[in-house]
């Protein structure tokens, strides 16, 4: 039996900045273990509807047993990119608010099936969606050096990505890698004991980044929410590391201005439409109470932008 110990982060601050209306359409594209769509539903009348979708399988099973019988509730095991395609099957032209919560879920973090984390020795994996042809042990165990360097870097922002992946590329050739253990074993090598949790946490996280795509989804998502997102609607989206934060940060800077004309043409020939205005200017953090209650909770951060 699945157990579900995730603790949903920034429950009550997100809902608060999503929900304008008790009777409106929502949209949740990480569904989860359905601990915000469960708070969304709380807050919405009878005739409300929330719409949620997660790759996952296991956790689109845990949450429609969840939610059955709440007609409210329509549940896909779709990525959250297609929330165009998503709203056009439901026949829905605007959603009142549109929300995110990155990441991996606790569980997730914890299924031995998954290989998220190195916390555990288990299959060196990561793909959210099992139909992905690539896995993180491919990538380590196929990838030219260089190719595996650069993921290394760009996504995970590694000092040591060079070195990293000379070793792997190094112990590969005597034996393929296909555990968790196995890369962690691999890096302490490499990576000197004070530093090695860091490090760990930045190859895993950029090989799960490169693995689901992660970045690009996200434009994606981002940029087909404003199509379907109705005026005074809100996007909040729940980031938890600096380059999915900085995505959304540049998105919503991009989608606020009015225009993006050179500062010396005199008069403005861009015609650029402002489609969003900013409503958190700073990312709202979790209270210390909740980050000691909740580790995950610590690098996240919160944005919100309301459709103009
Ligand atoms: C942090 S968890 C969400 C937790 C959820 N809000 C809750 O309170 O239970 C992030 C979820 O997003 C899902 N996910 C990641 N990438 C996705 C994508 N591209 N499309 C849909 N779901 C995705 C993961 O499978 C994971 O269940």
């Amino acid at each position: 039996m699945m157990e579900n110990h995730h603790k949903p982060v920034l429950l009550r601050e997100s809902i608060d900045f999503l929900i304008t209306g008790k009777a409106g359409v929502y949209f949740e594209g990480t569904l989860g273990f359905g601990g915000h769509s469960e708070e969304i539903l709380k807050r919405l009348s009878p005739r409300g509807i929330l719409v949620s979708t997660d790759l996952d399988t296991n956790a689109f099973n845990f949450s429609r047993k969840k939610f059955e019988g709440d007609r409210r509730a329509k549940l896909y095991n779709f990525n959250y990119s297609l929330v165009d395609v998503i709203a056009k099957i439901e026949s829905i032209e605007f959603f009142d608010g549109i929300f995110v919560d990155l990441g991996v879920s606790s569980f997730q973090l914890d299924n031995s099936e998954a290989g998220f984390s190195y916390s555990a020795d288990t299959k060196l994996d990561m793909r959210f969606d099992e139909k992905l042809k690539i896995s993180a042990a491919d990538v380590v165990n196929t990838f030219e050096e260089n190719d595996l360097a650069g993921i290394i870097w760009k996504y995970g922002e590694e000092r040591k990505s060079k070195l990293i992946a000379r070793k792997i590329c190094e112990l590969r050739k005597i034996k393929k890698i296909n555990t968790t253990g196995e890369l962690k074993d691999l890096v302490s090598k490499v990576v000197p004991e004070r530093f090695l949790r860091k490090s760990l946490s930045r190859i895993f996280q950029a090989l799960r980044i490169y693995v689901n795509s992660e970045l690009d989804t996200l434009k994606s998502f981002l940029n087909n929410s404003v199509k379907v997102l109705g005026k005074g609607g809100r996007i909040v989206v729940i980031s938890y590391h600096s380059l999915e934060d900085r995505v959304v940060k540049e998105f919503f800077k991009y989608e606020n201005l009015k225009c993006v004309c050179p500062k010396d043409v005199p008069v403005c020939i861009c015609n650029k439409e402002q489609t969003l205005k900013i409503i958190t200017r700073k990312p709202v953090v979790p209270a210390n109470e909740e980050i000691r209650l909740n580790k995950r909770a610590r690098s996240a951060k919160l944005r919100a932008a309301e459709r103009i």
